[in-house]
């Protein structure tokens, strides 16, 4: 099984959207497929994917103790792995897991306190090897933007990590400092990291992108993935949880998606 983490500098780059398609897309090539709504300051699954209403969802494990003693949410047995994925119904070989919809700023996997993340950082080990033990191909994680503790262990765990963004001044300087940062912490070991410009504006020259590829190519030596226009097909279908793209106006986003996921497979399998 590989890990694959989708993560930005900052929320609005198209993470969800991109992290989503690409899950879709593997699992439509016959891959089985895990994505994980790991954004917990943000999460989004849940809307997109209205009604399954799973018992159980990523927090959970994680957190199960913590909410005992401190929210007195004794409802549930304490959850495995393998109680966590719920089938898409959109796609037989895609499974989901959500995050909590309403999350306890500071409480949890979105607390400071380095020793709960330790502890987390094990369990979220663990949970890997369960998962591969299911069968999966692909694990997707979609993660809460910038440098936080629980968005560093999904990229420990990483086989690589999708970074996205929208190109302007701010969006190159911050993945710039965050990819650095990421570097100086985890080193790039074993993982493979990747560019992803999205909403990009049409009509933007070639010779600008060339230098975004670049610039992160030299200095970070990060390849680009994909470059995805910006698209009010690609919204509007988003707004009604309508994943994969194919209707004529779209078949750009698609193309890309489908050429990430090749690349993906190539260099990781
Ligand atoms: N290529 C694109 N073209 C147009 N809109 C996009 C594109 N990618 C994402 N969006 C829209 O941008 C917004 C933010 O995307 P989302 O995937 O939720 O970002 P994130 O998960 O990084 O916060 C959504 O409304 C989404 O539909
Ligand atoms: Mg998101």
């Amino acid at each position: 099984m590989k890990v694959i983490v989708f993560h930005s500098y900052k929320g609005g780059t198209g993470k969800t959207t991109l992290a989503l398609n690409t899950a879709i897309s593997f699992a439509r090539k016959g891959y089985k497929t895990l994505a994980i709504d790991a954004d917990l300051n943000a999460p989004t699954f849940e809307s997109i994917f209205v009604g399954l209403n799973p018992k159980y969802r990523f927090n959970d494990l994680f957190e199960f103790e913590l909410r005992k003693k401190n929210l007195n949410d004794n409802g549930k047995e304490k959850p495995q792995p393998k109680d966590l994925p719920i089938n898409s119904l959109i796609e037989e070989n895609l499974d989901l897991i959500f995050a909590e919809s309403k999350p306890k700023f500071g409480f949890g996997l979105l607390s400071m306190d380095k020793n709960f993340h330790a502890g987390a950082l094990k369990k979220l080990i663990e949970t890997k090897s369960e998962f591969e033990k299911l069968g999966y191909d692909y694990l997707i994680m979609d993660t809460s933007p910038s440098l936080n503790l629980a968005s560093i262990n999904a990229i420990i765990i990483a086989d690589a990590t999708l970074i996205i963004l929208r190109p302007n001044n701010y969006g190159i300087a911050g993945t710039t400092f965050l990819i650095k940062e990421i570097y100086s912490m985890l080193g790039t070991v074993k993982r493979k990291d990747y560019i992803v410009f999205n909403q990009v504006v049409p009509k933007t020259p070639t010779k600008l992108i060339n230098q975004w590829q670049k610039h992160f190519k030299k200095r970070l030596d990060v390849e680009t993935i994909g470059i995805v226009h910006c698209n009010c097909g690609v919204a509007l279908n988003m707004l009604f949880g309508n994943l994969i793209i194919e209707q004529e106006e779209n078949k750009e986003f698609s193309k890309v998606i489908n050429k990430i996921v090749e690349k993906l497979n190539h260099d990781l399998l």
